[in-house]
């Protein structure tokens, strides 16, 4: 008789990068071992939970982990951040999704990321150097204090510029703001942004503008994450897409950026509502 087996999915490191914000890293050896950049997993941190996908931020495929970044939003990702050093996450499903798209470039490459794409864009901006590419970083956040993954994105680029919006380091704005820096200062041939809707549909419309060929990697509400559900899909070029199997990376230029906004606020009130309850429960 066959038998049944369970891996576990335990916390081997955890780190607060800003309020509400950690880095973790997870013993997953079978999905360390295929993963590539661009792809994303879905965790449940308890046996009650729901599905949360998460992108990853890096992996080692030797030692059997996977690094990455939840930003406490709702009910699931807050029971995530909960979570220390020695527990385990019920269970992680992955990789799912489709890698990054990577060649090499005439122009330079710039890699966007805001709040947790900060580290999703990592392992792409590794690969895009790996292909002999010149790599820019560009992070935004509020203020210095809630910026992520800095030292890390360093690492693989070959220049990061950061943006706040309050001025208390790098250049004073946006993204946008940084990103218009290197496309006015030299040649661009490949955009990444990673982050709020947003954010990317701002970056796509300058990548637009400049012709520059630009991706961004859609966070659809998503369910079963391998193109089964729905519930994730996107209209992309005019057709429908399943941002779990097709993507989660589309061109900028083809994505349908305000019926994605519009599908990503569809459960707001209930998520208020176990929010809500959540936190009365904690508090008792
Ligand atoms: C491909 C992909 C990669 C992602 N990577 C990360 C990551 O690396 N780190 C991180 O902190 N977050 C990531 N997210 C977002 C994360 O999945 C949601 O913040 C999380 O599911 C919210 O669940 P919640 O119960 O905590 O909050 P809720 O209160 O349920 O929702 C808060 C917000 O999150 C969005 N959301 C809710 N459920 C889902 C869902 N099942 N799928 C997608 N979005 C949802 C909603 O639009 C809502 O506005 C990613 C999402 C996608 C689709
Ligand atoms: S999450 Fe179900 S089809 Fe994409």
């Amino acid at each position: 008789m066959r038998k049944s087996f369970k891996q576990d999915y335990k916390v081997l490191l955890k780190k607060e990068l800003s309020p509400n914000t950690f880095y973790f890293r997870v013993h997953a050896p079978f999905i360390a071992k295929k993963i590539e950049a661009g792809q994303f997993i879905i965790v449940r941190p308890g046996s009650h939970s729901e599905r949360m996908p998460l992108s990853i931020c890096g992996w080692n495929r030797e030692e059997g982990y996977l690094e990455i970044i939840i930003m406490a939003a709702g009910v699931t990702s807050t029971e995530a951040t909960q979570k220390n050093v020695g527990d385990c996450f019920e269970d992680i499903v992955g990789p799912l999704g489709q890698r990054s798209h990577v060649a090499k470039y005439d122009g330079a490459c710039v890699v966007i990321g805001g709040g947790y794409g900060t580290g999703a864009v990592i392992p792409t901006a590794r690969d895009l150097k790996d292909r002999g590419n010149k790599v820019y970083g560009v992070v935004g956040a509020r203020n210095k204090d809630l910026l992520l993954m800095i030292d890390e994105l360093n690492q693989v680029c070959d220049e990061v510029i950061i943006t706040t919006n309050d001025g208390s380091l790098g250049i004073s704005g946006m993204v946008t703001d940084g990103l218009n820096f290197i496309v006015n200062r030299e040649k661009v041939s490949m955009i990444l942004a990673v982050g709020p809707v947003p954010m990317m549909k701002a970056i796509t419309e300058i990548g637009v503008a400049k012709e520059i060929e630009t991706w961004v990697s859609l966070n659809a509400i998503m369910v079963d994450g391998t193109g089964m559900c729905g519930a994730c899909r996107v209209t992309i070029a005019g057709k429908t897409r399943f941002a779990c199997f097709h993507g989660p990376d589309f061109k900028g230029a083809d994505v349908n950026f305000d019926e994605l906004m519009k599908r990503q606020k569809m459960f707001v009130v209930k998520e208020k509502v176990a929010f809500d309850m959540l936190k009365s429960v904690q508090a008792n």
